[in-house]
């Protein structure tokens, strides 16, 4: 979606904030614009397409300026056009404003607005923003935004600057996430911590109705009511060299790459073996209410509503816990009464996702209490939730989430466990569960090793328009999962379906044409999956098979077999979905997709 960089130092502003905007390139976007101060003038530039489109457009024009404001679009209001790319500006040119988030009220302000005389030059909601500050500015741009604020409904993340105020950026957040960089002799802000992490590590996250005032030397926050905010400064553990490609050709396929590493992160210091049980410090918080557990909702969206999905019967058989999963973009149309100790627990990589937010903000008001299982430090989800667990996962670019989602899964296991040795489970079984997930980073280097393997696969397959993914029990959500994957990036049409379901429809669809990818590791359930293998394959359907090592039964009646090393059977989710990961990306590259930013996605869905 939508993405902010801004920059107010001694350096020149156009190159940080060209780099901060390609750094912002896989939340997806359609156009981008940047305006930069120099003295009393303000100079600005905005083209459709790419980041290249308007860095080609800037061409050697001289964008002077120490202080300025980026961004990133994706339309909401008005089409992708040079128009309605940010910076919007008022009728003067005096204010420019860039903005994430939709203001619900916008049509009201732009007729009032519209009746004492003002043009627009958009069709955007962002315009009336300009228009507003301009209206308001009497000297102070603090107390012009404020009064802006006031009038605003809806969600917003914006930036300012004026003509007549060199060298000063105020920025403001209602439900949009704004995060201020403390550099060296310079300030900056955005929207998400990686288009800041070149030029510093030294964060500060602005709440909802909160504005801040950035100069090279200081930087101030207070509330919309003014009164004055301290905050203290955080340290994010993401590197620059987090966000660079490294010699992969794609994001997606360096993070699938990076799984052996962010599982390890996900458990590192987190199992003790002498007990049985995993220690994670972040729940502390609400120990002493999870103990009392009785319901688990889980809630999230596409990926993490996934591996929520998984999570369900991981929490079934580790816990005495009843559980269900909830697509967080549905929750507010249910009517669910929670029962006393209901717990929510979140999933999100951005932590920013705006159905995952209103869904946890629901439950809260009905006296469910929260925890969450996200990426991103400080993000909304995370401080909404309050306590939870951080996948320390590090940035994950591509449009496509693989990373965290073995890394939630990882998490969720901790999590079940840590519950089931309160519960139920014995020692013998706790150090059991503990020694299988050490074993994961392992294993997952043996899946990854297989990459060769699986691009021939993709090879062989990828002109296939319809395919089938099946599964059962832990692995039926791994079936729907490997489904989005390969349509997201390939666009390939495909369905992912409980292998017991195929009698009751998706079997007409089976023919010659048509690849189905039956997951059937060595679990409880697998004699039930060789019979669904068997019959697909007596409808000359073709089949990919992911299956245990060793495994000669099915090697003998499938097409292609991929091998996956033997674990528990709770956690073979973790290395089933490697395979498809890597499937869904060799024939996205077969079909020369643009695989990091596939059409129409966005990488964080902030709005509902
Ligand atoms: O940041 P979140 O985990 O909350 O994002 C949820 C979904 O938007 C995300 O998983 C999306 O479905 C990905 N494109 C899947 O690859």
């Amino acid at each position: 979606m939508c993405g902010i960089v801004c920059y107010v130092g001694e350096r020149e502003a156009k190159g940080i904030l060209l780099e901060g905007l390609k750094r912002l390139e896989y939340r997806g976007y359609d156009s981008a614009g940047v305006a930069i101060q120099n003295g009393s003038g303000v100079h600005f530039e905005r083209a459709v397409g790419r980041i290249a489109d308007l860095e080609r457009k800037i061409g050697t024009r001289p964008l002077d300026g120490t202080a300025g404001i980026a961004h990133t679009r994706w339309a909401t209001h008005g089409e992708p056009s040079e128009a309605n790319a940010h910076p919007h500006r008022d009728r003067d040119g005096n204010v420019f404003v860039i903005h994430n988030g939709i203001i619900e009220n916008y049509r009201a302000l732009k007729k009032k607005l519209e009746g004492r005389g003002v043009s627009f030059r958009s069709e955007t909601d962002t315009e009336v923003i300009a228009h507003l500050v301009a209206l308001h500015f009497e000297g102070d741009l603090c107390e012009a935004v404020r009064k802006t604020m006031l009038q605003l409904e809806g969600t917003f993340g914006i930036a300012v600057i004026h003509r007549q105020v060199p060298g000063k950026i105020v920025v403001a957040r209602r439900g949009s996430p704004l995060i201020i960089g403390i550099g060296e002799n310079c300030h900056l802000a955005a929207s998400d911590v990686s288009a800041m992490v070149r030029h510093t590590n030294k964060v500060v996250h602005l709440l909802d109705n909160e504005l801040a005032v950035l100069s090279s030397d200081e930087f101030s926050i207070s509330t919309v009511q003014a009164t004055p905010i301290e905050r203290v400064t955080e340290t994010v553990d993401w590197q620059a060299d987090d966000a660079e490609l490294n010699g992969f050709p794609h994001f997606m396929l360096k993070e699938i790459f990076e799984q052996p590493e962010t599982v390890r992160n996900a458990i590192r210091g987190r199992l003790d073996y002498s007990e049985g049980i995993p220690r994670l410090g972040g729940i502390a918080p609400v120990w002493e209410g999870l103990k009392q557990c009785r319901h688990l909702v889980i809630v999230g969206c596409g990926t993490s509503y996934y591996a929520g999905f998984v999570g369900r019967y991981i929490f079934e058989k580790l816990t005495d816990i009843d559980v269900t999963v909830e697509l967080a973009s549905e929750f507010r149309y249910r009517r669910i009464n929670f029962a006393p100790n209901t717990f929510v627990l979140a999933l999100s990589q951005s932590g920013e996702t705006a159905d995952t937010l209103a869904a946890i903000r629901e439950a809260r008001r009905k006296g469910a209490s929260l925890m969450g299982v996200v990426n991103v430090v400080g993000s909304s989800i995370a401080r909404e939730a309050g306590a939870g667990v951080y996948n320390h996962a590090g940035p994950e670019i591509g449009v496509a989430s693989t990373k965290i989602f073995t890394s939630q899964l990882t998490i969720m296991s901790l999590l079940a466990l840590l519950l089931g040795r309160h519960h139920s489970l014995s020692l013998t079984e706790g150090i059991e569960a503990i020694r299988a997930v050490d074993a994961l980073p392992g294993q997952i280097s043996r899946v990854l090793s297989l990459a060769h393997a699986i691009e021939a696969m993709a090879e062989k397959y990828h002109l296939k328009s319809n395919w089938l993914f099946l599964g059962r029990k832990y692995n039926y959500p791994i079936a729907m999962e490997g489904a989005l994957k390969l349509k997201e990036i390939s666009y390939i049409h495909a369905e992912g379906y409980a292998a017991g379901e195929m009698k009751h429809g998706p079997i007409a669809l089976v023919n010659p044409d048509m690849p189905t990818v039956a997951i059937a590791p060595q679990d409880s359930v697998y004699e039930k999956m060789v019979s669904n293998i068997q019959e697909i394959k007596s409808r000359r359907g073709p089949v990919i098979a992911l299956v245990t090592e060793g495994d000669e039964e099915i090697r003998e009646i499938a097409d292609d077999v991929i091998e996956i090393p033997r674990t528990l059977e709770f956690l073979y989710p973790i290395l089933s979905v490697i395979p498809l990961q890597l499937l869904a990306y060799y024939c996205a590259k077969f079909l020369h997709r643009d695989i990091d930013k596939p059409r129409n996605l966005a990488k964080s869905v902030t709005v509902e």
